[in-house]
């Protein structure tokens, strides 16, 4: 019998109808649409604005776009990974609410939170259950609502975020396709520079850090952006020569939308061809686990069977990685 690997075999996405787009920023804080274009590439960015809606919408949405696109059965479905750092609530599993919601009902599920690299770490969670061989349809969604955690009074940070969600179903594949090999890594020198300071164990949310807007994301982002660079190309050169890869054999860059200068320096460390880059961050500024399956979604017409793909991603932490994946389908 041939080796399993895990393979993609579907993918859906979602993203809220509201647009945030840079002119409207430059009426909320200190800045410029020039600004925000040449630093980070983004020109606008999408938000979930309704009362009482989490980030579990965002999953469901995408889950069900993928259920109807697969026409598959959502009973057949084994596990949901919820890839999320915006969970509905701190302890309530969004996951297992997800599921439930769309029908999974013999599926387990769970939450999985590695900040940015959620759903990259998510594919390698998912790969190994499915090689394990005791589960044959896992499906792993990464959503967020970063504009649940996002001070719009704070320049350094409400220019880049942006809601959304994607899910990517895993099987089984005996042909050789689907994940070939990831390198993960992590630090926790990171954790000064990216996070929230108030609302866990260590400083549990009070009026002072309402006050003081301990709720919301800080990041230092001149730091966070050289470690990023460095991490990103590094990781992805590395899964490049381990595999004998040139930037011939790579069909496609899948990489976490953060900056557009980021993903620039990784795809010119790598020798790839700007043709060869996907990127949406100019439509959703950085969804943090969502960026890699609503590139997966927007590009799916452009993936064909066989394809080599290598993802690579950033986050807080600091967390990072790359995936060396080969594309299984052609888009119908
Ligand atoms: O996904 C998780 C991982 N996160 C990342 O990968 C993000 C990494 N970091 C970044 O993408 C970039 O650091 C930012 C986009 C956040 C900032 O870009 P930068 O080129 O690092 O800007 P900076 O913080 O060094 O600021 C440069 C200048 C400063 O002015 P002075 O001191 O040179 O006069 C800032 O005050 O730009 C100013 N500035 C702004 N100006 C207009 C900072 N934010 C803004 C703004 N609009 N929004």
């Amino acid at each position: 019998m041939n080796k399993i690997t895990a393979a993609i075999t579907a993918v859906g996405a979602y993203v809220p109808d509201f647009v945030l787009s840079n002119q409207v920023l430059e009426t909320m804080v200190d800045t410029n649409d020039e600004w925000i274009t040449t630093r980070t590439g983004i020109k606008e960015r999408r938000l979930l604005k309704e009362n009482g809606k989490g980030t579990s919408y965002l999953a469901i949405k995408a889950a069900q776009n993928l259920i109807e696109k697969a026409n598959l059965d959502p009973k057949e479905i084994d596990l949901v990974i919820m890839a999320t750092a915006t969970p509905d609530m701190p302890v309530a599993s969004t996951g297992v609410y997800v599921a439930t919601q769309i029908g999974a009902t013999n599926a387990f599920a769970f939450d999985l939170h590695a900040a940015c690299s959620s759903f990259l770490y998510g594919m390698s969670t998912a790969s190994a259950y499915i090689q394990s061989g005791k589960y044959k349809k896992v499906l792993l969604i990464g959503a967020d609502k970063m504009s649940s955690i996002i001070d719009y009074t704070d320049r350094a940070t409400c220019i880049i975020f942006g809601d959304g969600g994607g899910a990517v179903l895993f099987e089984p594949n005996e042909e050789g396709l689907g994940l070939q090999d990831e390198y993960l890594r992590s630090d926790g020198i990171g954790r000064e520079y990216l996070k929230i300071d108030a609302g866990g164990s260590i400083l549990p949310p009070s009026e002072e850090t309402v006050k003081n807007g301990q709720h919301f994301v800080f990041q230092d982002g001149k730091t966070v952006f050289k470690y990023a660079v460095s991490g990103m190309a590094d990781v992805s050169e590395k899964i490049m020569e381990r595999n004998n890869l040139t930037k011939e054999d790579i069909n496609w860059l899948v990489s976490h939308q953060a900056n557009r200068r980021i993903i620039d320096a990784t795809a010119s460390r790598m020798g790839l061809d700007e043709e060869k880059v996907l990127i949406n961050i100019q439509k959703y500024g950085n969804t943090t686990s969502a960026t890699l399956p609503l590139l997966l979604s927007d590009f799916e017409h452009k993936l064909k069977k066989g394809d080599n793909l290598i993802f690579a991603a950033f986050g807080g932490g600091f967390t990072w990685g790359s995936i060396y994946l080969k594309w299984a389908y052609n888009k119908q």
